[in-house]
């Protein structure tokens, strides 16, 4: 009966019947790029570059109350994951001396699905001069995984009872193809070989014992703020009913169609696995077609609350972090935080409809 009633409760209050069968992990193991990265980057890039916009304030303003090296005013979905399911936020890889027995977060600032020779190898030159791609990222989980298991058995036992976040990847790789000058369609031919290079890693997880894996998706390319600043159109019936741009949409949208077979493939080869489509892309549109019934009452949508000036204040010589460069005062009135990367606002509504549904397929609680 003791053990029956906090189910019971809960049944009754908030969650389905599913929440039920205890659905707590050991561990989260978390890959992907600047929506995920928890302070790798900054790290990684400590003296190699002039200066790092995400070690300055106002960048983590809002929850840690100075920069973390997360690209936003707080916490990122990666970490309200973590807190609802009771676990320490995931240390960045590079955190020396930690214990990773609760999980690592891979994520890297930039990060591609891609390594960065096949990108020169077609002439695509405007890449980062280090390779922190998906096989970057799952070469390390492999080589230092015996920090939390040292047997076969054991590591498939403890990752059996951890939860996989892979992503989300593609959008750095989309960007650099285009702005290596190339067109939407052809950063649209390289989807199926950035969806494959997703489908190994994933098989490399599910090999290594994951039963959990979240694969998340892209987010709507043409109603990124840096993305409206660079590719601004005269041209009005290039934008649809949100302001986004309509072409560059199409991009993350057929990235995202093919993501979820790829989840369907998944399913059929691994059926004992629970893999999981988490969305981006419809939350976004959601927030932009009805911004006031999630709070983002700022005078409009697509202006970001951190920049230097602008239709959507994303200003290419004024980023925030900048010296000067301003943030407005209440972040969580606006979607958008720095033009690339959305506010702790945004993502608590994200990670709340991963953790619960809608935004995710079926939702990690369930
Ligand atoms: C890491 O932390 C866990 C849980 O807090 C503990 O059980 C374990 O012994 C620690 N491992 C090391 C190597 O300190
Ligand atoms: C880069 O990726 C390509 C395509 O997946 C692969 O054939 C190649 O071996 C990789 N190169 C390196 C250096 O990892
Ligand atoms: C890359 O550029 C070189 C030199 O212009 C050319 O020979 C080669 O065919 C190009 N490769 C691709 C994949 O476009
Ligand atoms: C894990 O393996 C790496 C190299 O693969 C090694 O440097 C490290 O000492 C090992 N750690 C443990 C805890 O065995
Ligand atoms: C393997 O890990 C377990 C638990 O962390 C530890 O007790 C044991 O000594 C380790 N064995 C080896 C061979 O390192
Ligand atoms: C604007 O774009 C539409 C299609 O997106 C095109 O049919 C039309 O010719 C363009 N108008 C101008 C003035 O370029
Ligand atoms: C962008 O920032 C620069 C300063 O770096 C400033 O001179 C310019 O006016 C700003 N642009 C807009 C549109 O505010």
């Amino acid at each position: 009966m003791e053990l029956l009633l906090p189910c019971f409760l809960l049944f009754i209050s908030l969650f389905t019947s599913a929440y039920c069968a205890d659905k707590s992990y050991n561990a989260i193991f978390s890959f992907g790029d600047s929506y995920a990265d928890t302070g790798n980057f900054i790290v990684l890039v400590r003296g190699a570059i002039p200066y790092d916009v995400f070690e300055h304030p106002p960048y983590g303003m809002t929850y840690f109350g100075k920069p973390t090296g997360r690209g936003c005013d707080g916490r990122l979905v990666l970490d309200f994951i973590a807190q609802d399911l009771g676990l320490p936020l995931v240390p960045p890889f590079v955190a020396q001396g930690q214990n990773f027995s609760t999980g690592v977060n891979y994520a890297v600032i930039g990060a591609t699905a891609l390594n960065l020779s096949y990108f020169r190898e077609h002439n695509i030159t405007n890449v980062p001069p280090t390779d922190t791609s998906i096989s970057f990222q799952i070469d390390l989980f492999l080589r230092f995984k015996n920090s939390t298991c040292n047997t076969t058995k054991s590591c498939q036992d403890y990752f059996g009872k951890s939860l996989f976040i892979l992503g989300e990847f593609g959008g750095n790789d989309y960007t650099f193809v285009l702005s290596a000058g190339k067109s939407i369609n052809e950063a649209k031919s390289y989807v199926p070989v950035v969806i494959n290079t997703i489908k190994k890693a994933a098989e490399t997880l599910l090999q290594q014992g994951a039963l959990n894996l979240v694969l998340p998706g892209n987010l709507p390319t043409g109603c990124i703020p840096i993305m409206l600043t660079t590719y601004a159109s005269t041209n009005k019936s290039d934008y649809d009913h949100l302001g986004c741009l309509k072409e560059l949409n199409t991009l993350g949208f057929y990235h995202n169609t093919k993501l979820k077979e790829l989840v369907e493939q998944l399913k059929v080869a691994y059926p004992l696995a629970r893999i999981i489509y988490a969305d981006y892309y419809e939350p976004m549109i959601q927030f932009l077609q009805n911004p006031d019934k999630f709070g983002f009452t700022n005078e409009a949508p697509l202006k970001i609350c951190c920049g230097g000036g602008g239709p959507y204040n994303y200003n290419f010589t004024a980023t925030c972090g900048q010296p000067g460069v301003p943030a407005c005062a209440n972040p969580s009135t606006y979607i958008n935080w720095d033009g690339i990367h959305l506010t702790e606002a945004a993502y608590r509504i994200i990670a709340t409809g991963w953790m619960k549904g809608p935004y995710a397929h079926p939702p990690i609680l369930s």
